[in-house]
């Protein structure tokens, strides 16, 4: 069977729900099956079910000349890395173990699949920890996921195991990603349990011949939540002992258990500061109790008090001082901006501030802000520019807040399969551009003919690597941020009047909006949050007129009659964004228009339908921004812009 019949079988069966499709084809990047080259794999003498993955894998795909895989000593490859390269026999694989050499076995069937030929080259990974972050309750709900329910079945663990997790775990190793976070930052302590306990080991059992590990995010309470004690105070030595029997307790049962992960202290969620203890001092308690198994403490900084002045200055506030005081086995996870993933922050401040503490980057890949599973927008040009402020080897590590869910596409909207696999690539190599990236998941994703005409692949293209700009234009251009309705997160509402609502929910907290201009003076002479940067950067930040223009708003209180780069005022310059973001979604309407005839149909009207509510969602953004903006700045608006109605 050739690949794009396989394709076309596996869309149909997702679209029609049927289970077979999902349960063996997983992915659309991983669809492409059936060797008919019958192209030769040799692998080395090995009982480990991962060389027997690697070998499946090929074996099932593979188009290219006869390879040998093979394990060899090479200390600069390290526990995960590979090397592909030709002898006089032909074409080698080698790794110094089986997991090398499954990654190695995905990248050249990457290569194959994309069209692209093979690539001789030495790969290691940037990261050692590499973890999607569920954020799934234990009664399969998921806190901001909008791909259906959860795919862990509690109720049927650990006497059934889905056939599902293994899919899961097949695409995650092949993009790279080596660890999942199983449960809710906003952790319940039953998690802990000895009853769930032994269902989270059934599924690491299934992932780790996939290189996967399992971690769980654990309530800083469940002491007192689950094993009756009175505190949870870091500090008195039952804690503590209650924590090192819980870990010796998990160990047992999954011997390469990767660790906890900790909200602390944050939207209400318990923490040592409830004990006036540190953050560190928590970690600390907690890191100990992993370290004689290895495991390691990934610990949130996203902490804000939201009726302090300034939100986006409170992470760098209460962690920065800590700096020097987490153990060797406790890493900082901090979201990307100071704020909460919105479609355009600067770069969390706390990021190169604690230099002598371990710290990780925390992507959003579901996309809470970016028009759910509704709106195309490929977040890799957001990652990446992420990485143009932080250096990626600055970082300890990586991690994404998953978009996965029960849907039989996985990700509700197909086009947010890119988002998964980019993550993926990134944590392997954060040097990849966006393009790179899409340049490999497009053609084994939407697997046009071969014939397709380069005008209409290239429209594609640019139809995703576009979309992430097109969202911030028609929702919160300039630097805006936080004008979302309060609770879901989808639509606008720069005018929230919720009764005894957060007070930073209330405007004008966020966009500041006045007579006399718009946007949060954080600036020297403002909130000074400008101070927390860099002295250079903070410098270029202050001045309204060296601070870049999409994060002007973000920084600087600017007057309407504003002279923008462009030559036109705040205003204009406003209504402008909005109106290019509304044309950009018009644009990629056109672009997969043009594709129709190259595009399996059901998979082409499910993206089409979507793009009708994204475009409908562009204009009721630009509308109600720009009416409710117009009562502050009394100008009209310019004609170049369709007028709201
Ligand atoms: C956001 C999100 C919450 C989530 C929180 C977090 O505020 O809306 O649902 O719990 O981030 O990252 O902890």
């Amino acid at each position: 069977m050739n690949k794009l019949k396989s394709l076309i079988l596996a869309v149909t069966a997702i679209l029609t729900g049927s289970t077979a499709w999902a349960y063996d084809g997983s992915c659309l990047w991983l669809s492409g099956g059936d060797n008919d080259n019958q192209a030769v794999i040799t692998v080395p003498k090995s009982k480990s079910p991962t060389v027997a993955i690697a070998a499946e894998e090929l074996n099932k795909a593979w188009h290219g000349e006869p390879l040998r895989l093979e394990i060899k000593r090479d200390k600069n490859l390290g526990n995960e890395g590979f090397r592909v390269y030709r002898d006089k026999k032909g074409l080698v694989l080698s790794a110094n173990n089986d997991l090398g050499l499954l990654y190695g076995s995905y990248a050249l069937l990457r290569d194959n699949a994309a069209g692209k030929a093979i690539a001789l080259r030495e790969e290691i990974p940037a990261y050692n920890v590499r973890v999607l972050n569920h954020w799934d309750n234990l009664d399969g709900t998921i806190e901001r996921g909008y791909a259906g329910h959860s795919i862990w079945n509690w109720n049927e663990l650990p006497d059934v195991v889905s056939p599902r997790y293994r899919e899961y775990a097949r695409a995650n190793a092949s993009v790279g990603i080596n660890g999942v976070v199983l449960n809710n930052v906003n952790a319940s302590s039953k998690i802990l349990s000895a009853e769930y306990l032994a269902k989270v080991a059934k599924i690491a059992d299934v992932f780790r011949p996939y290189g996967i590990k399992v971690y769980l995010s654990a309530n800083f309470a469940a002491p007192m939540q689950l094993g009756g004690l009175k505190t949870a105070d870091p500090l008195v030595p039952e804690v503590a002992a209650w924590w090192k029997a819980k870990a010796d307790e998990i160990y047992k049962l999954i011997p390469d258990f990767g660790g906890f992960l900790v909200k602390a202290n944050s939207e209400g969620q318990p923490g040592p500061c409830d004990f006036d203890r540190t953050h560190a001092e928590g970690a600390n308690m907690m890191a100990r109790a992993l370290k004689p198994h290895g495991g390691i403490v990934m610990w949130r900084a996203f902490v804000y008090s939201p009726a302090d002045a300034d939100r986006a200055k409170q992470a760098y506030i209460e962690f920065q001082p800590l700096d020097g005081k987490f153990d060797d086995n406790v890493i900082v996870q901090i979201k990307n901006g100071p704020i909460d993933f919105q479609p355009r922050e600067p770069y969390s401040p706390l990021f190169g501030a604690m230099p002598q503490t371990d710290q990780m980057v925390e992507f959003q890949v579901t996309q809470e802000y970016l028009g759910h599973s509704n709106h195309i927008a490929y977040l890799a040009p957001m990652w990446t520019e992420f990485f143009d402020y932080v250096s990626p080897s600055s970082l300890k590590a990586i991690a994404g807040v998953a978009n996965v869910g029960n849907d039989t596409n996985w990700t509700g909207h197909p086009m947010a399969q890119a988002n998964w696999y980019a993550f993926g690539r990134l944590a392997w190599n954060p040097q990849l551009s966006s393009e790179e990236i899409i340049d490999e998941w497009m053609p084994m994703t939407l697997n046009y003919p071969e014939n397709t005409p380069k005008e209409v692949t290239d429209g594609l293209k640019k139809m995703m690597l576009n979309s992430r700009e097109a969202v911030v234009d028609y929702m919160m251009p300039l630097g805006l941020h936080h004008l979302f309705a309060f609770g879901h997160h989808y639509g606008p509402e720069p005018w929230c009047d919720i009764k005894g609502g957060r007070p930073d929910w209330m405007p004008p907290y966020y966009h500041r909006a006045d007579s006399a201009g718009l946007g949060f003076n954080r600036s020297s002479s403002g909130s000074n949050a400008v101070a927390q940067y860099p002295a250079q950067l903070a410098k270029k930040l202050d001045n309204i007129n060296t601070c870049p223009e999409e994060f002007i708003l973000w920084f600087h209180h600017v007057p309407w009659d504003f002279k923008m780069k462009s030559g036109a005022t705040l205003w204009q310059e406003l209504c402008n964004r909005y109106q290019s973001g509304v044309e950009s979604v018009e644009t990629m309407q056109r672009q997969w228009t043009a594709a129709k005839p190259y595009i399996d149909p059901e998979l082409w009207n499910d993206v089409n339908e979507r793009l009708m509510t994204q475009a409908r969602d562009a204009n009721w953004w630009k509308e109600g921004c720009l009416l409710y903006f117009q009562q502050f700045s009394g100008m009209p608006i310019p004609d170049n812009v369709t007028p709201p109605v």
